[in-house]
Order: structure tokens, then sequence, then C-alpha cells
């Protein structure tokens, strides 16, 4: 089934067919080892918001993909800084999604895991709240829990005064969550990269010029470059480009 603006493979194998579901699905699909996977949105002059938000970036084709992501997960990955900013909600799929993650011997909805050094967050945040799966919030041991938190979530220690973002991927995967899925932020994204944890970067690049203001789709201190090898482009007909690059 073929839903909405068309989308096209570039390279490798260009074809004029659109691609239907399960062709997407293949496309991107789980890996049979542990693996980060970031998904962003940004312009062509690289900026990772219209107006304060990434919805300005953000259209029909892009949704769609970001939705598949999502069916494919174990657990969706997002710092706090933007869980807060743009107001995320619990994670729910539609009952396709959701058949597909049945047929395929996963659990209804991907575990929603926050990342915080402070611990500055709202329990009543229908993330939180509504949750169809109990989150995780990866944090580290020098911070309590605001009132109510450790109700809503599992609260997970790695590092002692800030996140140790390797061990916390490590108990991650313990726990059977190993297809792991980051919505950002930029500081995440950066923090990621220095440590070396990215292994695949899918990305959005919308048509258009935003303009100075806006920071990049990584933001922190400065790290040494990692190769990241081209695997797929796709174009949507509304002229938006779907990057997928991965390591090996
Ligand atoms: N275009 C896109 O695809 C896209 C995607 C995501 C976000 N965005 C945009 O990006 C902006 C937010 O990004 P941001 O860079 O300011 O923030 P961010 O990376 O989303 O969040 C920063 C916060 O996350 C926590 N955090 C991040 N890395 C951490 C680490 N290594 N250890 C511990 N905690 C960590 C901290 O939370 P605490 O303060 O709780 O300690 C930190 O203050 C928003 O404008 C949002 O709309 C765009």
């Amino acid at each position: 089934m073929t839903v909405g603006i068309p989308i096209r493979r570039l390279w490798p194998e260009p074809s004029d067919l659109p691609l239907d579901d399960a062709t997407l699905t293949a496309l991107y699909g789980r890996a049979d080892q542990p693996r980060l996977r970031v998904n962003f949105v940004a312009s062509l002059d690289g900026a990772v918001t219209v107006d304060g938000y990434s919805a300005g970036l953000s259209g029909e084709p892009d949704k769609r993909v970001f939705s598949l992501l999502r069916m494919l997960c174990d657990a969706l990955v997002v710092a706090a800084g933007t869980l807060r900013h743009e107001g995320y909600r619990a994670v729910r799929l539609d009952e396709r999604r959701r058949a597909w993650r049945r047929e395929h011997g996963l659990a209804e909805y991907p575990t929603l895991v926050v990342v915080s050094g402070s611990l500055d967050l709202d329990p009543a945040q229908a993330a939180f709240a509504d949750a169809p799966v109990r989150p995780v919030v990866l944090t580290h041991a020098g911070v309590d829990p605001p009132p109510g938190l450790a109700d809503v979530a599992d609260v997970l220690r790695c590092g002692t005064d800030r996140v140790d973002l390797a061990a916390g991927l490590d108990e991650l995967h313990r726990r059977g969550l190993t297809q792991l899925l980051c919505e950002g932020g930029p500081h995440l994204l950066g923090a990621l990269t220095a440590a070396d944890l990215v292994d695949e970067l899918c990305l959005t690049v919308a048509p258009l010029l935003a303009g100075p203001g806006p920071g990049r789709i990584t933001a922190g201190d400065a790290t040494p470059p990692r190769q990241l090898p081209l695997r797929h482009v796709l174009a949507a007909d509304d002229g938006v480009l779907l990057l997928r690059h991965a390591r090996g």
C-alpha cells in the first residue's frame, strides 16, 4: 500500500516505483545486533528548527518515515530538553504498526527512554503519565528524582555525577532493548557522537533555506569527526530527501 506523497529510491538502484510500506520497512529494518539509530530533520542550510521547533521542517514523507522508525525500535531515546521543549506525549502507534510489531514478536509499543542530568522532569507530562509502557529515565547517581517520577518511570542511574551514556545503553541492551532510536536533540547527539555511540543517522533534508539563527542537529563541545557511510537516498515528490547513513 502506498500512502500520501510518493517516496522513490534514488540510490542505490534508482527506481520510479513509489515505495510501499513493506519496502520502506525493509530498507530501514532491524539489525541482528544492538544498534543506535538517530533520526533528525534539517533544512537545506542545516537548521534544526524553524521558529524554535522541528515541526516547520517536517512534512508528510518525513512523518511517514518517523513513525516507521518508531515501529521498528525497541526503545525511543530522547533528551530531556527535547521532551520538555517539544512537549512529548505518550508514544503511540496506529493499529497497523502495532500489528506489525505483534507479528514480529515485539511489545506493542516501544519503551520511551528519557536522558536527563538534572531530573527536572514533570511526572504529569503525558509522555510519562499516559505511557502505554513504563518509561525509563536515564540519569546519574548525583541527583534525586522529583516527587512522583519514580511512580511513573524506572529511574536508571549510570555514572556518578553525569550520565554515562555507554553504560546506559549497555543497561538498556541487558533489558532486551537493543534496537534504539534516538530522536535527539542536538546536545544528546553531540554527546553520543563524542562517545562514538552513533551507529546510524537517518536525516530528512527539507527543501528550504531557514536562514541564520537556528542551531544544527548537533551541539556541545567539539568532538573528532566520525565517518558514517551513505546507505540510501530516497526522495519524496515534494522535494524532500531521506538519507540513511550507517556504519558497517
Ligand atoms: N529537527 C529535529 O529533528 C529535532 C529533533 C530533536 C530536537 N529538535 C530541537 O532541538 C531543540 C532542543 O535541543 P537541545 O540541544 O537544546 O536539547 P536536547 O539535546 O534535546 O536536550 C538537552 C538536555 O537533555 C539532557 N541531556 C542531553 N544530553 C545529555 C547527556 N549527555 N547527559 C545528560 N543529560 C543529557 C539534559 O537534560 P537535563 O536538563 O534534564 O539535565 C540536557 O539539558 C529544540 O528546539 C527541538 O525542537 C529538533
